[in-house]
């Protein structure tokens, strides 16, 4: 028998650290120029963590704002699920302190990692548990630290990451056609070695940091994120011409318009906040909804398309309607 629940989107919120750092900021330590940055990755600021900054802090409050976004009270949520590459400690999961500093006592709290991907995981997992009935009200939170994983001597990694958290609220309803249409989950572990943390680093300061292959992340990117959005739309019996909005993970303005003319989507309905935040990994596709819902730009009845791509790879969209 088929669910009569789906899932969909209630409130949205995000928290970044104070500290700015602008382009010309990093080029005072390291070989580069913001010309170079703002040309290849459409970034021209990111936030850093201060110290007393965490995963579970920056998620506590993007988390309260969704709350709030969305008339919930914290005691109300089932289910707390946070995407996360930098969690504050291997063990116990971040998403129990975040339970904690919320007060969600009725809630069960767990990390979930798919790096870049980890958003659209969490959200898919999410909307399982609504879909069949489990729970009712999900809290979904992206955060990551990147600052904690960068080698801040590389320039060709550590100018493409900031810090960040977003929160969704996901609610069930029954009525037809609304919210979450469909989840697609993918990944190819033959590309482990192309993006990965290298914890066996000989220097203790360039243990646990990130080792890339930009190249082979670039085309990957366009190419399956453009092809999880169209298999969306396929299921869905909808095309390109039927969506309002794509928000992709944000981590190159060139890939995010790559993606959009590969679909044949208008850049201007590509949601881009990538110039202000850069890629902080599982977070920037709520922080991209939290900023876009808020400032008029998403709408109700809006028809969405999330795509993200991360090291694995994983890779997956969802379609939702607002
Ligand atoms: N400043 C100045 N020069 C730089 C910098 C920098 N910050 N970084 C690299 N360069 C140099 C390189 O050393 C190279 O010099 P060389 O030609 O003398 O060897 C030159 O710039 C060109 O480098 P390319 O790698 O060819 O530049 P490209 O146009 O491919 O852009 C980039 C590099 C921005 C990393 C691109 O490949 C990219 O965005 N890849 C995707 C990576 C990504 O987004 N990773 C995030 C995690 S995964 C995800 O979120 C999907």
């Amino acid at each position: 028998m088929t669910s009569v629940f789906h899932s969909y989107i209630t409130g949205c919120g995000m928290s970044v650290p104070d500290q700015v750092v602008t382009n010309d900021d990093l080029s005072k330590s390291l070989d580069t120029t913001d010309t170079w940055i703002v040309e290849r990755t459409g970034i021209r600021a990111r936030r850093r963590a201060g110290p007393s900054d965490t995963v579970a802090s920056l998620g506590t409050v993007a988390s309260q704002r969704a709350l709030e976004d969305a008339h919930v009270l914290a005691r109300d949520i089932d289910a707390i699920i946070l995407a996360t590459t930098s969690p504050d400690h291997f063990m116990p999961a971040t998403a129990t302190k975040i339970q904690a500093n919320l007060g969600a006592q009725q809630a069960f709290a767990f990390d979930l990692q798919a790096v870049c991907s980890g958003f659209v995981y969490a959200l898919s997992v999410a909307d399982q548990f609504i879909r069949s009935g489990h729970s009712k009200t999900v809290l979904v939170i992206g955060a990551d630290l990147m600052s904690r994983m960068v080698d801040w001597t590389d320039r060709s990694t550590c100018v493409l990451f900031g810090d960040g958290a977003g929160a969704v609220v996901l609610q069930s309803t029954n009525e037809r056609g609304a919210g979450i249409l469909s989840t697609h989950l993918f990944s190819d572990g033959t590309a482990y070695d192309k993006l990965y943390s290298d914890v066996e680093a000989e220097t203790p300061q360039h243990r646990g940091k990130i080792i890339m292959n930009g190249r082979s992340v670039y085309v990957r990117a366009i190419e399956v994120m453009a092809a999880s959005v169209r298999t969306a739309l396929e299921q869905q019996h909808l095309s390109v011409k039927d969506l309002d909005w794509m928000v992709a993970h944000q981590a190159n303005k060139r890939i995010i318009d790559a993606v959009a003319h590969d679909l044949g989507l208008p850049e201007d309905k590509a949601i881009c906040i990538i110039d202000s935040y850069a890629n902080t990994s599982a977070a920037t596709i709520p922080m991209a909804l939290a900023v876009a819902s808020h400032d008029g730009r998403i709408q109700k009845g809006n028809l969405i398309a999330l795509t993200a791509m991360g090291a694995g790879f994983t890779w997956g969209s969802a379609l939702a309607r607002w």
